[in-house]
């Protein structure tokens, strides 16, 4: 029954901690992971794949609808993606599939394609929904709606910090802060697909919180 089932929206600018929040809480709760983002970027790379240009919407929209997306509950709580009946690719999490994703994102067509893909995973069970317009146009009446902010500097910190990590040694903090401006410039200026604050969403400033204690705060609200 989908009436008994629950939806928390997370929403939130590029590094503000959604992907990991997200993922975390949802295997706490043992609710599915929906990462809308994954997505937009399969979109972008089979597009890139087939060789399909990224300014006809028509040709994109039909990539969207010949992709199976299906989100699975492993026995550990994790969410895995499959597209296709395959394990989703990893490479779809690279920079440059992620600057195609944005391009791809910009389109109605493609985004009322996903809009439905999520919306229906509802059928599955209670979700984490993790996006941009999760709470103001996926799902306005979820029960619990939150967005994460940070200022760009402590974003951009965690983003150096992750890069570095990674093994990547050629990054500069200065460089990411210009580069995550930018994307946030482009976030909240999608006309009505913008990253939005509603009425009812809750915001959550989490600079001076660590990711376990941001799903830890985001826990204690949802079962209270
Ligand atoms: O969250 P992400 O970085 O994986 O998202 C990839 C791109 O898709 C990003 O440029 C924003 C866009 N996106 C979107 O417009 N709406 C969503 N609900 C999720 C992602």
């Amino acid at each position: 029954m989908t009436d008994k089932h629950i939806v928390i929206t997370i929403d939130g600018l590029v590094a503000s901690g959604k992907s990991t929040v997200s993922r975390k809480l949802a295997q706490k709760l043992y609710f599915l992971h929906v990462n809308s983002g994954a997505l937009y970027r399969n979109v972008a790379f089979w597009a890139e794949k087939q060789k399909v240009s990224l300014k006809d919407e028509n040709q994109l929209e039909k990539i969207a609808q010949s992709l199976k997306f299906e989100f699975k509950l492993n026995s550990a709580g994790i969410t895995e993606l499959y597209v296709n009946n395959m394990p989703c690719s990893q490479e779809i999490f690279n920079e440059h599939i992620g600057l195609l994703a944005s391009q791809v994102s910009m389109f109605p067509k493609v985004r009322t394609v996903a809009t439905e893909v999520q919306r229906a995973q509802l059928l599955n069970g209670s979700l984490v929904l993790e996006g941009r317009d999760a709470g103001s146009i996926v799902f306005p009446n979820a029960k619990f709606k939150f967005y994460l902010t940070a200022s760009v500097e402590v974003r951009a910190e965690r983003r150096l910090k992750d890069q570095l990590a990674q093994g990547n040694p050629n990054v500069n903090l200065e460089e990411i802060k210009e580069n995550l401006e930018r994307r946030d410039y482009t976030d909240t200026h999608k006309g009505i697909y913008s990253l939005k604050i509603t009425e009812t969403t809750q915001i959550i400033k989490t600079d001076d919180l660590d990711i376990d204690e941001i799903v830890e705060l985001l826990a204690v609200k949802v079962k209270a």
